[in-house]
């Protein structure tokens, strides 16, 4: 197995990877939500979040392959019962740092908590970004092709001709589709909505994310065997579905009680106790 579990914040861990000559294929992370959990990671004010986001900029541009992918899972916070637009702000500033917003992924739990609320329903999805450097990043579309559902297979048949010979796009997106390739294919891309079940693997961590949430995104926008970096790894979800998909995992946690959750979870009890603890990653 190779991987590393450095245990640092992430911009002093970020700057030495740098200057030992590492850079990865994929930043794929959760990082601390506005307002979130103070007693145990501290807690960002939503209001001067883009701004503090904006201080971990220069580390993540500097450690990403020029073709890399950067993807942020994150949610909106409610204040006074109104949603702050803190993370549109952070995207936005990302953006005006050089960033290519590439897409939007929303991930919709299967499970959402229950609650009541009196002027909103249920929570029941969060946002996944996919940022970039360049307008064309690597992307293994094949890697996460699904079945063709019946229902699809039915619309496409369904269609007039027009329809199905259609060539450019009539949205003004920029992108033409041909929908009559998609006559009897068995396999499609899946959309950019994830339903994915809510429930982690970790019961340490407060706010892991559930471990097919990252697989995606490492088999879709890293090469076969990529280096994958998790700044906030927290209980190690990442490094975990890296490895599991033949990645290598690259994670960094502030906090010594959720390393220990990351050696239990890797696996990998060796060395940690100095900065950087690593088995075979460059
Ligand atoms: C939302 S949690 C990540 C959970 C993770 N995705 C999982 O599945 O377990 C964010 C993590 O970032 C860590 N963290 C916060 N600031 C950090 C920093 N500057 N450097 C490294 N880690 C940090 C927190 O301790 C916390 O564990």
């Amino acid at each position: 197995m190779d991987f590393r579990i450095i245990h640092s914040d992430c911009i002093d861990a970020m700057r030495e990877l740098i200057a030992g000559g590492v850079q990865v294929d994929l930043i794929m992370t959760s990082p601390p939500y506005a307002d979130a959990r103070k007693k145990q990671y501290g807690g960002v004010n939503p209001d001067y979040y883009a701004e503090w986001f904006s201080t971990f900029h220069e580390g993540f541009w500097n450690i990403l392959k020029p073709t890399g992918s950067f993807v942020i899972n994150i949610k909106d916070k409610v204040v006074n019962g109104i949603r702050h637009r803190y993370v549109w702000e952070t995207i936005q500033k990302l953006t005006s740092l050089g960033w290519h917003c590439i897409d939007d992924y929303i991930w919709v739990k299967k499970n959402p908590m229950p609650g009541y609320w009196p002027t909103r329903l249920r929570d029941g999805w969060e946002y996944c970004f996919h940022l970039s450097k360049t307008k064309t990043p690597y992307i293994n579309q094949d890697a996460v092709r699904q079945p063709t559902k019946e229902s699809t297979k039915k619309r496409i048949n369904y269609l007039s001709e027009k329809y199905k010979y259609r060539y450019a796009s009539e949205n003004q997106s920029g992108f033409g589709n041909n929908l009559s390739h998609y006559i009897n294919k068995e396999k499609v891309l899946p959309s950019n909505v994830l339903t994915i079940s809510s429930i982690s693997k970790s019961k340490k961590h407060p706010a892991a994310y559930p471990i097919d949430l990252p697989r995606f995104f490492i088999k879709l926008l890293s090469p076969p065997g990529g280096l994958i970096l998790d700044p906030f790894a927290g209980s190690g979800t990442t490094g975990q579905a890296a490895i599991e998909e033949g990645f290598k995992p690259i994670l960094i946690e502030r906090e010594q009680e959720y390393i220990k959750d990351i050696e239990e979870r890797l696996n990998g009890n060796q060395g940690i106790g100095t900065k950087v603890s690593t088995t075979n990653v460059p």
